[in-house]
């Protein structure tokens, strides 16, 4: 029989050089399975003399436990390499920069759209909306502006046939929202409108906002009020000026343009100005009795104003942005100045 030294060094060796968990447990059977090369010298024992017995049983023994300890050790050392070999294939590096999901922000038309809302809702403005497909009854007739009036002219209107077109203003909104509200009413109607127009102050597409309070004592001082007051809200600025040019508008009489002092310039004229040291921002007037009549409103008890103003052009104002066309070419370098 092979001596236990050799049979010893023999075993460690081939028990070092195992990765494998299930070789690994071959060479356990090799060395101490039934017929395992340790089992043979315990069976062998009974063929030594009494006296050899003790010693020889000892040193097999010392052996076994040499052996059962570095295959406990070797079982380790492996799950220990697959554990290192797991990780190195999992390895994640935390010090990589991210890969810049950089988080959205709203279009400078929207957060004035919800500026504009939320300074009106504040004093107690309903909100509404209505189509952008509109009968051309709706955009112009109804608004006292009949047919072949010319001021038809005064909007480049985009027409889909000969009765329906692309409304032109939100002001068709006041004749609809009154069919359905009966005095007193007091509403917003944000939405998009679309001239024939284009160049660096006028889009084909642009987003008005129609205001319309109607009740029985709304004056025109009243009107000036909510506009000032709205105005100086809007543009942070307390002592912003305002003044009320008469003007013209079918649907409304008197009608008026409303001006501020120029917010860039503070009045001392610039560019954006054109050294007036004014700014135009928004039409209104009393509304027409020849619209509230035919919703069968009577003008002796039931009076109030209306107004449109544009959305773009107050974003302009309020951002510094000189060229409309800027907010609809989705340019990110513009709109993430915005977030
Ligand atoms: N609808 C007019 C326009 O687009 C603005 C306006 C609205 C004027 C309401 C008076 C009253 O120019």
């Amino acid at each position: 029989m092979q001596d236990l030294t050799s049979i010893l060094e023999e075993a460690l060796a081939a028990f070092s050089a195992i990765e494998q968990p299930a070789v690994l447990e071959e060479a356990k059977a090799r060395y101490l399975g039934k017929s395992g090369v340790l089992t043979e010298h315990l069976k062998a024992l009974g063929t030594l003399s009494a006296a050899e017995r003790p010693a020889a049983g000892a040193r097999i023994n010392r052996v076994k436990s040499a052996l059962e300890e570095a295959l406990q050790a070797q079982r380790n050392r492996i799950a220990e390499l697959q554990m290192q070999r797991q990780l190195a294939a999992q390895a994640l590096d935390v010090t990589l920069p991210g890969r810049g999901v950089s988080p959205g922000g709203l279009h400078p038309v929207t957060r004035t759209l919800e500026r504009i809302h939320t300074l009106f809702h504040s004093i107690g403005f309903d909100v509404a909306d209505g189509p952008e497909i509109e009968t051309d009854a709706y955009n112009f007739t109804a608004l006292n502006i009949p047919e072949n009036h010319p001021a038809r002219a005064m909007h480049d209107t985009f027409y889909l046939d000969p009765t329906h077109v692309l409304r032109t203003h939100t002001s068709p909104m006041q004749v609809r929202y009154l069919e359905t509200h009966a005095p007193p009413v007091k509403v917003i109607v944000p939405g998009r409108v679309y001239r024939c127009d284009s160049d660096m102050t006028h889009t084909p597409m642009f987003h008005q906002v129609e205001g319309l309070w109607i009740d029985d004592s709304v004056s025109f001082s009243g009107l000036k009020g909510v506009l000032v007051d709205f105005m100086r809200r809007f543009f942070e600025q307390e002592d912003l000026q305002a003044r009320f040019r008469p003007s013209f508008f079918p649907f409304t009489e008197p009608s008026a343009e409303m001006d501020v002092g120029c917010v860039m310039c503070h009045g001392k004229g610039c560019r954006v100005c054109s050294h007036t040291g004014w700014l135009e921002v928004l039409g209104c007037g009393m509304v027409h009795p020849n619209v509230l009549a035919p919703l069968g409103i009577d003008s002796e008890r039931h009076v109030g104003f209306a107004f449109g103003l544009g959305v773009e052009r107050l974003a302009m104002l309020r951002y510094g942005v000189n060229d409309l066309r800027l907010f609809f070419d989705n340019d990110l370098r513009f709109l993430q100045q915005f977030r």
